[in-house]
């Protein structure tokens, strides 16, 4: 396994492009699967998660071939509507393939994502509501097996606004008969991205940007050739690394208005913080303040910035509280970033951080994506050295994250970690 070896304390200096957005690519991987027409997808990120996906569609029948930045997908020919346990276990993003398979092949046999270390990861808002469109659901074996004559345009409600329902409802609404509402969708930008997407193949979608989605069903796609959005949370640990580190760092290749909420919050930090047109200027100028924050679905403070805002907080004077609604185990970054200094005290969902604290070098372990990011951030503000162990949780979704932070200036190297730990 690697480890990311950080020698901490270097101001981040300098400019970044973020790469394109995996919680957009992934569901648009999905819904390739909807299309026996030509396919080109640019710029996908070579991300673990994302060749997880890869494989998953591969050994579903879809030929894929990579020609410099552009990846040619043919899903003319899916030979399989069965994602297997040993794919699905290692990613709960391959339940997108659920309504993808089931609106075209009116079949599909997927493995129950099971929980991963931010919670148990329920998928009922999905398939109740398949079901609502004339899905026969059956779960057995740790799989779930869905089957349909013709899935029926439905009027949905989701109960809350999850990304991935609204995402797994939006493709099976494709060959549905007739039109698909899905009221109290979420308003995530890369929802915004798959109805783009979709709509580039010709899928009728109204209501983009609203918390009230319309979609069309129709006979046949048309070819396309797509470009995701930029990654909103990549950029957002990038402008926090750079704030951490007292540094002056410029975050480009995505779009601001996806990290309004958490500009104004770093603002009220205490930084200052230019617009860019495709981007962000962070500059830190002296201390910062703690501040409290609370995640909610967009365009509230997104969970998937929680922990490296958290690791912030631990920098910033004064009592800060980050509070988290959305998953029920999303605070394993806690006893990582104590251990090398930090003062939080969990109550509850909320995590009361009180700053600013002087951390030193430690080996720490990452448990997940995002809390794995809160690590290497507090590592490039200790003195010292800091070995960020099991950073395959990193690779999941951060693109050369090491060479990014290092042309900012940070001193840090990948390493195998010595296997007896
Ligand atoms: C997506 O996960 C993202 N993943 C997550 O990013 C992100 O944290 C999350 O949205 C919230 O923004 C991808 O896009 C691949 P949800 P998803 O359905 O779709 C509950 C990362 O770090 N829920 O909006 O799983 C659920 O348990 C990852 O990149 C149900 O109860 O998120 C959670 O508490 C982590 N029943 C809440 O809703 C359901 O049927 C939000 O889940 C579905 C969800």
């Amino acid at each position: 396994m690697d480890k990311l070896v950080i020698n901490g304390g270097v101001k981040l200096v300098g400019e970044v492009e973020v790469s394109r957005a995996k919680n957009a690519y992934l569901p648009i991987l999905a819904g390739v699967l909807l299309s026996d027409q030509k396919i080109e997808l640019v710029d996908v990120p070579n991300l673990r998660d994302i060749r997880t996906m890869w494989q998953l569609l591969n050994n579903l029948g879809v030929k894929t071939e990579v020609v410099g930045n552009i990846t040619h997908v043919d899903a003319s020919n899916v030979t399989s509507q069965e994602a297997t346990y040993e794919l699905v276990k290692t990613m709960r993003a391959s339940i997108f393939v659920l309504g993808p398979l089931l609106s075209r092949f009116k079949r599909a046999k997927v493995s129950l994502p099971g929980g991963c270390a931010i919670g148990t990861r329920p998928i009922d808002l999905h398939l109740k509501n398949l079901e609502k469109m004339g899905a026969k659901i059956v779960m057995q074996n740790g799989y779930v097996e869905a089957s349909c004559e013709q899935l029926i345009g439905t009027k949905l409600v989701l109960d809350f606004p999850s990304v991935g329902a609204t995402e797994n409802l939006l493709m099976a609404g494709v060959f549905a008969k007739g039109e698909t509402i899905i009221s109290n969708a979420a308003l995530e930008p890369e929802i915004d991205d798959l109805a783009h997407f979709l709509q580039s193949m010709g899928v009728q979608i109204e209501g983009i940007g609203t918390k009230t989605l319309k979609v069309t069903g129709l006979e046949k796609l048309k070819p396309t050739r797509y470009r995701a959005i930029g990654d909103r949370i990549e950029a957002g640990t990038y402008v926090m690394a750079g704030l951490i580190t007292g540094g002056d760092v410029k975050v480009t290749g995505f779009n601001p208005a996806h990290l309004a909420n958490v500009t104004d919050k770093l603002r009220e930090m205490g930084a200052t913080i230019h617009e860019l047109p495709d981007g962000l200027h962070a500059i830190a100028n002296g201390e910062l303040k703690g501040i409290d924050a609370t995640t909610e679905p967009f365009p509230g403070f997104p969970t998937d910035l929680q922990a490296q805002m958290m690791a912030l907080m631990t920098q910033a004077s004064g009592t800060s509280v980050m509070t988290e609604n959305i998953f029920e185990n999303r605070f394993m970054h806690v006893p990582e970033l104590v251990r090398l200094g930090a003062s939080i005290k969990l109550k509850g969902n909320s995590a009361i951080v009180k700053g600013p604290s002087k951390f030193a070098g430690a080996p720490v372990m990452c448990t997940d994506l995002r809390a794995s990011a809160a690590l290497v951030l507090a590592a490039l503000a200790s003195s010292g050295t800091t070995d960020v162990l099991r950073v395959y949780h990193l690779d999941r979704g951060y693109e050369k994250l090491d060479e990014k932070l290092m042309a900012l200036g940070a001193r840090i190297e990948r390493a195998r970690e010595n296997e007896m730990i």
